[in-house]
């Protein structure tokens, strides 16, 4: 039996109290069966099910492909500015439940303007949330996602039509099917982001057909801050050296990996976070993998037998990876201690 008496690194209160920043998170990955009923119903869209247990009985997916084979067709009830606002908004609810006081979330606007949906619906949904979420005590920014598996011309499309709403996001990130979809095919539009002052961050999945060569790419090609997943960077010991030293964040979800692939990668977060990385625990897509972000702490402890000092370490590591500047990233470190005191 685990330990999850109050004091113990398991309990689940103790962790839903833990402050930390959430780094990884689709915000189309939170969309539960009852709302993704209620916007159906909204929008008048027959989406083949009609209650709770018969959209989860349609969530059967053991890799990454067939995940997102369930996962963009259940988009199709997002359609208004309100709608992606309601998404949002439960998210950031269920995130302030769970200690989140930072959040920088994903979305992905191609899979919606592909749909015929307007992009300001998107963005100005999303924003309008992130705004509200101040009064929730959630500090949140977006991260604009191109869709790696559309092409390198949709990509700078995209980029192009939402530069107008430049100040309603902080960073541009890579996501979808890695398969046959290497990081260098999107390197100018990266560049294009970076010159346009925004942040850089990728995918590299778990156990990719070339995962490390991606991974080494993402690094010296395209440059990014942080690698969203990345854990097979253990395979090379002098690319996780240099990762440290240049203070990369990796941003795991471990929960997510258990459902893609056929393990948590327990033991590859644990060697990057003795090995000093900026290694953090986030929900990836937790409607459908049914864990958020607290819950993925909790597995994670279990799985690897983690300590109080681990947990702090992971927490802390959730703010140095963030994209917040130096002080707020004390002032959050800080409440970390702070609370692991008072525990
Ligand atoms: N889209 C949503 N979740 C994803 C993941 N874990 N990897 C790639 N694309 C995604
Ligand atoms: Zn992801």
């Amino acid at each position: 039996m685990p330990d999850i008496s109050p004091a113990s690194p398991a309990s689940p209160a103790f962790l839903a109290g833990l402050p930390k920043a959430e780094l990884h998170l689709h915000l189309e990955g939170t969309l539960e069966p009852d709302l993704k009923l209620a916007l159906a119903q909204r929008n008048g869209i027959d989406i083949g099910q009609s209650t709770v247990e018969e959209v989860q009985a349609t969530y059967v997916f053991d890799s990454l492909a067939t995940f997102l084979a369930v996962y963009y067709p259940a988009m199709n009830v997002l359609q208004s500015e309100q709608d992606f606002y309601d998404l949002a908004t439960a998210y950031f609810r269920r995130a302030a439940a769970d200690g989140v006081v930072h959040v920088e979330a994903f979305f992905d606007p191609q899979a919606h303007t592909s749909r015929g949906v307007p992009i300001e619906n998107v963005i100005l949904g999303y924003s309008r949330a992130a705004t509200d979420a101040a009064a929730l005590g959630v500090d949140a920014q977006l991260i604009l996602c191109f869709l790696r598996d559309f092409s390198a011309e949709s990509a700078a499309e995209t980029l192009a039509a939402a530069l107008p709403y430049r100040e309603h996001f902080v960073g541009v990130g890579l996501d979808s099917d890695e398969r046959g979809n290497p990081p260098s095919k999107f390197a100018e539009v990266f560049a294009t982001a970076r010159a346009n002052g925004l942040k850089l961050t990728m995918h590299c999945d778990i156990d990719q057909v070339g995962s490390i060569d991606n991974i080494r790419s993402v690094l010296h090609d395209i440059d990014v801050e942080r690698i969203d997943h990345g854990t097979n960077i253990v395979e090379d010991p002098e690319l996780v050296a240099e990762a440290v030293a240049r203070g990369i964040g990796f941003t795991t979800c471990p929960v997510s990996n258990s459902f893609v692939t056929d393990d948590m990668k327990a033991d590859e977060i644990v060697q990057l976070l003795r090995a000093g990385a900026f290694v953090c625990v986030n929900s990836d897509d937790p409607a459908y993998f049914g864990a958020y972000v607290a819950a993925n702490y909790a597995a994670l402890v279990e799985k690897a037998g983690l300590t109080v000092d681990d947990v702090a370490r992971l927490a802390k590591n959730s703010f140095d990876a963030s994209w917040l500047p130096e002080e707020k990233k004390a002032e959050y470190k800080a409440a970390v201690d702070a609370y692991i005191a008072a525990a």
